[in-house]
């Protein structure tokens, strides 16, 4: 079984002043907080224990957000990060919180949009027998990780933003791993910039050929928000996805409610509890009233 990391630190530089008084993970993409996006890829995984981890500064805001999760049927426990040492101390963080299950991690800035490839997602996620990467295909991939691959989508390398790389498709901010990790994290040594680095976690794994990746395929969408423009683009994104289809995306209670993570009468109360009167307030609405009619 799979619980759920969602790292949510950082200190957010490349958005000041944004970031100023507010996490990255709240700043708003088009209708909701950014930390909504990742946290619904989770639930689409059908992952309900989830561990957010943040800095002390940021963590009673998005605590004060999605308080213990019960709401929306998760099971949400906090713990912070001192300072930004690094993606992969994420595992030592929560090495209490992941005990013998295994463990996937997810950015705070990550917004997947993979429709129906979920599914098939899923299905390499049981074969996983030690790490599972997901691969994207980018135009600018010296500022990932990127994955060198054969004919069989076996992997040959992975290199952190490499000056020269050997492909466009690069490692996203969405990692599952078998309950090994946490042994593995604990033999790493903080790279020249100071970090735990999960490019040499997953080369641990590839050097022993237990590194696969999941190719998301052309159509859907992975987009990281940490930049102005990227979050700018993410915004608009997810603006002209959702008025042209009039569904959300990454809608948590929709999502809580489509996975039998809540009842109807949960869904409904859950709305009544929410303030004033919001374009998504309205949209939950109309789902509840769509659902009973159904
Ligand atoms: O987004 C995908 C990329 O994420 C991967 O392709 C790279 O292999 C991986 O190293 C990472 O690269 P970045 O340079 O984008 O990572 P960054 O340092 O920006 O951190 C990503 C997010 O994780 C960011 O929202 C802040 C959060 N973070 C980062 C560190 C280092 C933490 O919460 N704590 C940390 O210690």
């Amino acid at each position: 079984m799979y619980k759920g990391i969602l790292l949510a630190g950082g200190t957010g530089s490349r958005l000041y002043p944004l970031t100023q008084v507010s996490s990255k993970q709240l700043l708003p993409v088009y209708d909701k907080p950014m930390i909504y996006y990742p946290l619904s890829t989770l639930m689409l995984f059908g992952i309900k224990d989830i561990l957010i981890i943040s800095t002390s500064f940021d963590i009673a805001n998005i605590q004060k957000l999605l308080g213990d999760g019960s709401h929306i049927g998760l099971k949400l426990s906090y713990k912070v990060q001192d300072a930004p040492n690094g993606i992969a101390e994420a595992f030592i963080i929560g090495k209490d919180f992941i005990d013998s299950d295994d463990a996937c991690l997810i950015l705070g800035d990550n917004i997947f949009y993979m429709g129906d490839q979920i599914r098939d997602f899923q299905k390499q996620i049981e074969k996983n027998r030690g790490a599972l990467l997901c691969g994207y295909h980018v135009s600018n991939p010296k500022s990932f990780g990127v994955i060198e691959f054969d004919e069989n989508d076996n992997i040959i390398s992975l290199e952190e933003k490499p000056k020269n790389p050997k492909s466009n498709f690069i490692a996203v901010g969405l990692y599952f791993y078998k309950n090994d990790v946490v042994e593995r994290v604990k033999k790493l040594k903080p790279s020249g910039r100071g970090e735990l680095e999960i490019t040499d976690l997953n080369l641990q794994y590839l050097n022993e050929k237990k590194l696969r990746f999941f190719r998301m395929c052309r159509g859907t969408a992975w987009l990281d928000a940490g930049t102005p423009d990227s979050l700018m683009e993410a915004a608009q994104f997810v603006q002209m996805v959702e008025k042209r289809q009039g569904l959300k995306i990454s809608c948590i209670e929709e999502i809580a409610l489509n996975r039998d993570f809540i009842s109807l009468e949960q869904f409904e109360n859950l709305i009544k509890s929410y303030k004033g009167n919001s374009a998504y307030k309205l949209y939950l609405e109309r789902i509840l009233s769509e659902r009973k009619n159904a």
